[in-house]
């Protein structure tokens, strides 16, 4: 009798488990396709992991439901064999950000003060809409289009130039252009054609698109060109890269320019004088938003002469002379179902809200932030109250909101609808992955899993930021791979990507999924990737602190893996000449030297790391092109300057190749002292250290 019961519960078992499989079989078929072949997420990755481990799971408990062609046997789906790639001759930026008005006075203010201008000179600014597609570099030479590239990672892009040939607001040739002219602007699809396009899609049951950014992402980036051809999108110029000529003296004339090339410029763009002119037009772009037919999500305001811009320059990925005014977020009220905690690869425990899917801004959303544990209390990291001091708890109705691109958040609850059995959050005080101690530090809004490597999460998170785009970014060994390589045992740091073909390539030959063809890429790339810049090196150590700027400016002082590694290893925190060589670089703080000594000083850390140097051949920071009098030099500028302002000489400076430091030793190649100079330029005396005056200093840079 037992044992027929038993059996019966066995069975019921096994029934609700090929249930199961099977739609989780499904739903991932489904994601990697959506993934891999048509650029359009249907589920985030957290969903992806979940939905995995679970099958995972349940292939272990009945292995013999277990099908030979489970998506768990595969490693993603075949990387697509998809564009060529294309080096941007002058990089692909993005914009930073203004959300009200008083972030667009102080952009205004920032501006004035870097070119060293009063409240009350003349400075004039454009402003037009802010298109909502994507955007694309046209390269013309000798008036004729030869290619047309997608903005990727601002760096490299795909070459999408026979797509582009498709689009009809795009011309072929032009008349009258200068010798080399890199056209940028937006692609985007109209609302009618949006509509139509999925009105198609649905009677030839293909999944219609979410919104029309991303019909026009999918349509743009089509492997088939005919397709493309077939759907309708439209191009709007706003600026340009390399030309062998100046287009004008002005962005405004710039873009007349463009539209008497034959190129579509928006008719809302307007000039304007002061920050109150162009919240006057942000407001009007806004009041017109519903009827223009095509998404907008802001307005973008740049400075309109081009000799300022030039003056002004870039931060690592963004202009100092234009930044994007974003329309308020959209909002939607929804349940809370869950809170899960992620773990990042620096170990720290985030906190992200399950939602009851819906809809804010043409986008299902089902994941929020939830930042840390203060956040869901009520509170923001100085201790003051946000909500009005309303904490967050499972069951609660929430309002959500999107900005932009960034993962949505809550704006409020509603506590009227709070269920009577709903508890205050008890934020977990162990990682949900390995619990290990999870430790909040005095002082920091973050918990963090005390595991180090023995945590997968943490493992994993890692080498996802490896492979990512501004690190090693090995075509073919994106997120998904590196995580199904971690889970078979194969790759469990990042030295073992570059012993995978040694290991294990006949096993990755035979995976599902793979075949001869994408493994013998993947080796090959892996391959290309040992060779590497001391930049992406450094940033894909995922060092905390250490983002890919810092990264940039660390390569640029030190200039090889050697001295880096050498001064870092042997500096000691808060003192000593390498300490103070490491802090006087300007944009490195206490903070990101301490983490960086910290780690270099672990000895497990800094044997890992040099094992896998040994398997690398490191580029180093190679003698800029131009032959500037103070390139690889150290400057550091004193006293008052008269005629540009501090900001302004620093960035020059470091565009020049100079290292800028904030303190005189025996290290420093030039001071440049302006009035009032004190105790640097005594320093810079005694020690012999050519010394210049502004005039000086502006006539050594000038022509370069
Ligand atoms: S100017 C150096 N103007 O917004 C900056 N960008 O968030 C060049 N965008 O990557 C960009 N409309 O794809 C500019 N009128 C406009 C724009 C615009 C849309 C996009 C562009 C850019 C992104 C930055």
């Amino acid at each position: 009798m037992a044992e027929m019961k038993q059996k019966a519960v066995e069975d019921l078992g096994r029934a609700a488990a090929s249930v199961e499989i099977r739609h989780l079989t499904d739903l991932l078929e489904r994601a990697n396709i959506a993934y891999h072949q048509n650029d359009a997420p249907e589920i985030s990755d957290e969903e992806y992991d979940l939905a995995k481990r679970r099958l995972i799971q349940i292939e272990a408990l009945f292995p013999k439901l277990k099908k030979t062609t489970s998506p768990t046997e595969k490693v993603g789906a075949i990387p697509r064999e998809g564009f060529s790639k294309v080096s941007h001759a002058v990089r692909m930026l993005s914009l930073g950000n203004a959300f009200d008005p008083e972030d667009v006075t102080d952009f205004d203010k920032r501006i004035r003060s870097f070119l060293g201008k009063g409240q009350k000179d003349e400075l004039i600014y454009t402003a037009e809409p802010k298109i909502d597609g994507l955007s694309l570099s046209l390269r013309y030479e000798n008036s004729i289009l030869v290619q047309a590239a997608t903005r990727g990672d601002g760096g490299v892009g795909e070459n999408v130039t026979k797509n582009a040939l498709t689009i009809k607001d795009i011309p072929r040739n032009l008349t009258g252009a200068p010798e080399i002219l890199e056209v940028r602007g937006e692609v985007y699809m109209s609302h009618a054609d949006f509509s139509a396009l999925n009105q198609r899609q649905r009677e030839s049951n293909a999944k219609p698109f979410a919104n029309p950014r991303n019909a026009a992402a999918g349509s743009l980036r089509q492997l088939d060109p005919n397709i493309t051809a077939a759907r309708p999108l439209k191009f709007f110029a706003y600026a340009w890269g390399e030309v062998s000529a100046p287009l004008a003296a002005t962005q405004w004339e710039a873009i007349q320019r463009l539209k008497e090339l034959g190129f579509q410029v928006n008719p809302l763009t307007k000039r304007c004088k002061t920050p109150a002119d162009l919240l006057a037009q942000y407001a009007q772009i806004e009041t017109n938003r519903a009827d223009l037919g095509y998404d907008i999500d802001g307005v973008v305001y740049k400075v309109d002469d081009l000799d300022l811009q030039t003056r002004l320059g870039f931060r690592s990925t963004t202009p100092r002379w234009a930044i994007a005014h974003k329309f308020t977020a959209e909002t939607a009220w929804t349940h809370l179902e869950a809170i899960e905690i992620q773990v990042g690869r620096t170990g720290a425990l985030s906190p992200v809200a399950r939602l009851q899917p819906v809809t804010v801004g043409g986008v299902v959303v089902s994941n929020a932030t939830l930042h840390n544990e203060d956040y869901i209390k009520g509170f923001d990291s100085k201790g003051a109250q946000i909500r009005d001091g309303k904490d967050i708890r499972v069951g609660d109705l929430v309002q959500v909101y999107r900005a932009g691109d960034v993962i949505p958040k809550i704006k409020d609850v509603d506590l009227s609808k709070r269920p009577d059995n709903a508890e205050p959050y008890p934020f977990p005080t162990t990682c949900p992955k390995c619990n290990s101690d999870a430790l909040r530090e005095k002082g920091d809004a973050v918990h963090r899993c005390t595991g180090g490597m023995i945590c997968p999460a943490q493992a994993i998170e890692k080498l996802k930021h490896f492979v990512s785009r501004g690190a090693f970014d090995i075509d073919g060994l994106g997120a998904k791979q590196v995580e199904a390589f971690y889970q078979k045992g194969w790759i469990k740091t990042p030295v073992d990507i570059f012993l995978l073909q040694e290991n294990h390539e006949p096993a990755l030959r035979a995976l599902d999924g793979w075949g001869d063809k994408s493994a013998t890429n993947l080796f090959q790339a892996i391959e290309n990737k040992r060779s590497i810049s001391l930049s992406r090196l450094i940033f894909a150590l995922g060092l905390r602190h250490v983002g890919a700027g810092s990264a940039g400016l660390l390569a640029r002082n030190y200039g090889s893996w050697i001295k880096f590694q050498r001064a870092i290893s042997n500096a000691k925190i808060g003192e000593g000449p390498l300490w103070n060589t490491l802090i006087s670089i300007d944009g490195v703080g206490e903070v990101m030297a301490t983490s960086l000594v910290t780690t270099f000083q672990q000895t497990a850390e800094s044997t890992a790391i040099n094992h896998l140097v040994s398997m690398l051949n490191i580029k180093e920071i190679a003698a800029p092109a131009v032959t500037s009098p103070i390139a690889d030099k150290v400057v550091v500028f004193t006293g008052k300057l008269e005629k540009t302002t501090r900001a302004e000489a620093k960035a020059r400076a470091e565009a020049l190749g100079a290292k800028v430091s904030g303190s005189v030793s025996k290290n420093t190649d030039i001071l440049i002292a302006g009035p009032g100079a004190g105790s640097k330029a005594k320093k810079a005396a005694e020690l012999g250290i050519k010394t210049l005056d502004e005039d000086g200093w502006l006539s050594l840079i000038k022509n370069l």
